[in-house]
């Protein structure tokens, strides 16, 4: 087991955000959500602390809403990455195992990768281990100095760097394992005579090789996990790479995914082989989709919504915390909202189930049973049940519980008034 130690107490001044920048969000997952979850995830880490400082109790607040477990260190000021980790040394003062130290801002580090890492540490029985990747353009980022054995000798920022050094492609990732034990004296002694004037984290390697200890290199392979937000573009870069990843994995496990490039996934959702996800849709939060279901073209699944087998989700469907059950279709200009839907239902074009009462704020249920048909146009106003095999006619507004097999219908009468317009016409 290990510690991990997020650093998260930067602003973020290029986001141009009023948001904290780790609270930005990659479908609705926080930058930094995603790399405690990939922490959390390797199952070998047994407390995390984030170190945070700008607009800290926002983050301290979302943290213990979202992980409860996590402890916040503040750094205030912000006096550099160095600093931030020293911060922590208080509270891991008799404290000798493994420390793995990651930014709250590259989210799409993965579980597996840490693992490795962290698998690569202990063979090497290395004292400190740093991330590296080579990268054609490595401007702004530290560079891995290393001695005529190979073997690492310092890091160097990119505005403390030498000619020579800029032009080393071997970058600091930022992410870092150490033995606590022989590296926490380290942060005692950093000191913040460099271009920035700040305490860098990227010093202890410099002590640790003055020290005589270990210290590796473990080059990561797919340069895409440490990508680093520092801007809106950069924001949507990442989204984009994130959802490549996920289609493939869809892709891999036998759904079938016609776009691409315009089809949306989050992290969270689930779906089973032979699902077929029409262009154009956006499935965001937490999902569960089954067998052989239909989606889109352009829906919209919002999150904790739950699909049996077999179920069609057409245009311009948008649909939020429901469970729609097996063989149901919904397949044109709906809005399914906070409702449990039972098996072979039909929901016609333009249905809405009206869930918010926007002065109370309260939200309702819907309740529809097997075999349910409710036509096109219709509103169903929640908190509200149709009972078994109802059927609801065309436009209407279902105030009232259905019960089974009746019908319900609120239209008024069709009235045809024959040569209305011949009549209308002779008075002028
Ligand atoms: C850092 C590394 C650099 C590496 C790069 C990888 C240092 C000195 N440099 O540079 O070698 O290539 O990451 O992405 O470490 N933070 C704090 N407190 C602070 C300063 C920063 O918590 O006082 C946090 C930030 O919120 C961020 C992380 O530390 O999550 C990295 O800080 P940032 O300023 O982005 O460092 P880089 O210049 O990118
Ligand atoms: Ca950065």
């Amino acid at each position: 087991m290990l510690k991990s130690i997020i650093l998260a107490a930067g602003k973020g001044t290029r986001m141009k955000s009023d948001r904290p920048k780790v609270l930005h969000t990659i479908f609705d997952k926080t930058l930094l959500g995603y790399v405690i979850e990939a922490v959390n995830n390797t199952g070998i880490a047994e407390e995390n602390y984030v170190i945070v400082g700008h607009q800290s109790e926002t983050v301290k607040e979302y943290l213990e809403r979202n992980y409860s477990g996590t402890k916040t260190v503040l750094q205030m000021p912000q006096l550099g990455t160095g600093h931030a980790v020293s911060l922590v040394v208080p509270h891991l003062k008799d404290y000798t195992g493994e420390v793995i130290i990651l930014c709250g801002d590259t989210p799409l580090i993965t579980s597996d990768t840490i693992k490795e890492f962290v698998g690569f540490h202990r063979s090497s029985k290395a004292d400190l281990t740093v991330m590296s990747a080579i990268q054609e353009n490595p401007t702004n980022y530290g560079r891995i100095v290393r001695n005529s054995d190979d073997m690492l000798e310092a890091i160097v920022e990119e505005k403390d760097a030498n000619a020579e050094q800029k032009n080393i492609k071997e970058i600091n990732a930022g992410i870092y394992c150490l033995n606590w034990g022989k590296l926490s004296n380290a942060f005692l002694s950093l000191s913040n005579d460099n271009a920035q004037g700040e305490y860098y984290l990227t010093d202890i390697v410099k002590w640790a090789v003055n020290s005589g200890l270990k210290s590796c290199v473990y080059i990561l392979k797919n340069n895409e996990e440490v990508f680093g937000i520092n801007s809106k573009e950069n924001l949507a870069q990442a989204t984009r790479y994130l959802n490549d990843r996920i289609i493939k994995k869809h892709l891999i496990n036998g759904v079938t995914i016609i776009d691409p490039l315009t089809t949306w996934i989050s992290p969270d959702t689930e779906i089973e082989a032979d699902t077929v996800i029409y262009p154009s849709c956006y499935i965001e939060g937490k999902n569960k989709i089954g067998k052989n279901c239909k989606i889109g073209p352009f829906a919209h699944i919002r999150g904790g919504v739950v699909l049996e087998d077999n179920v069609k989700i057409g245009n311009f469907v948008e649909v939020k915390k429901s469970v729609i059950k097996s063989d149901t279709n919904a397949c044109h200009l709906t809005y399914i909202g906070d409702s449990e839907i039972g098996s072979n239902v039909n929901i016609g074009a333009g249905t809405i189930t009206a869930n918010y009462e926007p002065l109370s704020k309260i939200k309702s249920k819907t309740v529809i049973k097997d075999n349910v048909k409710i036509g096109s146009n219709s509103v169903l106003v929640a908190p509200v049940t149709i009972n078994e095999s109802a059927n609801i006619g065309a436009l209407s507004v279902i105030t009232k519980d259905i019960p089974k097999n009746s019908l319900a219908i609120t239209r008024s009468p069709l009235q045809i008034i024959a040569d209305w317009v011949v009549k209308k016409t002779k008075k002028i």
